[in-house]
Parts: structure tokens; C-alpha cells; sequence
């Protein structure tokens, strides 16, 4: 495959955002849910500035008008399990 990727964790091309716009997919809500980009093991920290740029560059939006549509919740982070013994 020697098409750019914006979601690794996903394995989402370039075209393949382009295309879901095309079909009406025109928040990054949307395409997050329609394409699992940002729904990885790094919880989008590289792909969803991608994302909001590609989205904002097939639109006419601004970077700001496209990045209020999301929410973003934080990774998921290893808690040791000493934490979770009593005394
Ligand atoms: S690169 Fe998209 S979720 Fe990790």
C-alpha cells in the first residue's frame, strides 16, 4: 500500500477520509465514528490532527470551526495493581 495513512492504528488512508466526506461523513465526530480513525491503541494523539486538517482543508472550514465538533477523551493508561491492594 503506498497510499498516505492518517490512523495507523486503524489503517486509514487519505482517500479513504476523502471518499467518507464525499458521502456526507462531515464532522470529525462523524468520521471518527465511521472510520475508527482516533479509535486506536494511541487514542488518536497523531491521526486526529490529521484528521481535523484533511476535514478542514475538503470543507472550506476553518482548523478552529472543525476542532469544536469533537470530543476527545484520554488514553488509557496502565495503573500498577499495587494501587488497588488495601492497607
Ligand atoms: S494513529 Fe489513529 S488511533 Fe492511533
Amino acid at each position: 500500500m503506498d497510499e498516505p495513512i492518517v490512523c495507523r492504528c486503524e489503517e486509514v488512508t487519505v482517500s479513504e477520509v476523502k471518499r467518507a466526506i464525499v458521502e456526507g461523513y462531515d464532522t470529525l465526530e462523524e468520521l471518527k465514528r465511521h472510520l475508527r480513525v482516533g479509535m486506536g491503541p494511541c487514542q488518536g494523539r497523531t491521526c486526529l490532527p490529521l484528521l481535523a486538517w484533511i476535514l478542514a482543508q475538503e470543507t472550506g472550514k476553518s482548523l478552529k470551526e472543525v476542532m469544536v465538533e469533537v470530543s476527545v477523551r484520554p488514553p488509557l493508561i496502565p495503573v500498577p495493581f499495587e494501587l488497588w491492594r488495601e492497607g
